[in-house]
């Protein structure tokens, strides 16, 4: 099974409309050539319009970086599956460990979130990782089983393939300390084994993404290993030219 490699830009709290737009017009002619390789950008909400129109016919797909599990009600400053689909927005990052941490997102949310956002249509990248305590107190696995086996609790089995997870070790996440390519595809492979232990079938289509500190210089040697489908990228995906250099790495 070939699974097409993903690299999405997580551009977290950054770019205006207008720097977004200028950041897009650099994009586009960077990557129309690049083969065999799916490019998403995860944009804040201000921006999703502005690029879902200024993206549209190429390879570039549009992500929000969060959404609410309910249709609607009274839930301020939240925005839900059907708001984004309106705009053709085409999916959704859940359970990044900035919104973990910063702003209380709970596995028992994801458990909730993640049906909510297929069920309307909209592609899910669905992040998890470890601290660098759990890591260095040997807990990483139980961490991933514990992220992993809840977010997708209610995801029917033969939807399983459809989810993107990405693997993010949280002391790799904006520090410039890179995963190894050991510890990345070991993670990775971990992931996958959890997806298989509903479905060995749906976990080999389920893309798995490294994310943390990923960048031009170290990009190919992840996306080398054999389970690391692509990369979710915070800093390096601000830049049109350093984002398409990683582009190209995977295509
Ligand atoms: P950096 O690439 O800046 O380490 O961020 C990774 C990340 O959090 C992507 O979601």
């Amino acid at each position: 099974m070939t699974r097409t490699p993903l690299i999405a830009g997580n551009w977290k709290m950054h770019k205006t409309v207008d720097q977004a737009e200028q950041f897009v017009q650099g994009l586009l002619p960077r990557v129309s050539t690049a083969d065999g390789v799916d490019v998403a950008l995860c944009v804040p909400f201000t921006a999703l319009a502005a690029m879902v129109d200024s993206t549209r016919g190429s390879r570039v797909e549009v992500y929000a970086q969060n959404m609410h599990w309910a249709e609607q009600g009274a839930y301020t400053g939240e925005v839900s599956a059907a708001m984004l689909v309106e705009l053709d927005v085409h999916g959704v990052v859940l359970g990044h460990s900035e919104r973990r941490e910063h702003f209380g997102e709970t596995d028992r949310a994801l458990a909730v979130k993640v049906p909510a956002a297929l069920a309307s249509g909209l592609k899910v990248i669905l992040c998890v990782g470890e601290t660098e305590g759990e890591r260095e107190r040997g807990d990483t696995q139980r961490k991933l089983r514990y992220q992993i086996q809840e977010g997708l609790e209610r995801v029917p089995t033969e939807q399983l393939g459809e989810i993107v997870i990405a693997y993010e070790p949280i002391w790799a996440i904006g520090t410039g300390l890179v995963a190894t390519v050991e510890q990345a595809q070991d993670a990775v492979a971990f992931c996958r084994a959890l997806v298989a232990d509903r479905s060995s079938e749906q976990a080999e289509r389920t893309r798995i993404l490294y994310g943390g500190s990923m960048k031009p210089d170290n990009a190919a040697e992840l996306l080398a290993e054999p389970d690391v489908d692509g990369g979710l990228i915070g800093g390096a995906s601000l830049d049109p030219e350093t984002f398409s250099a990683i582009v190209s790495a995977a295509a």
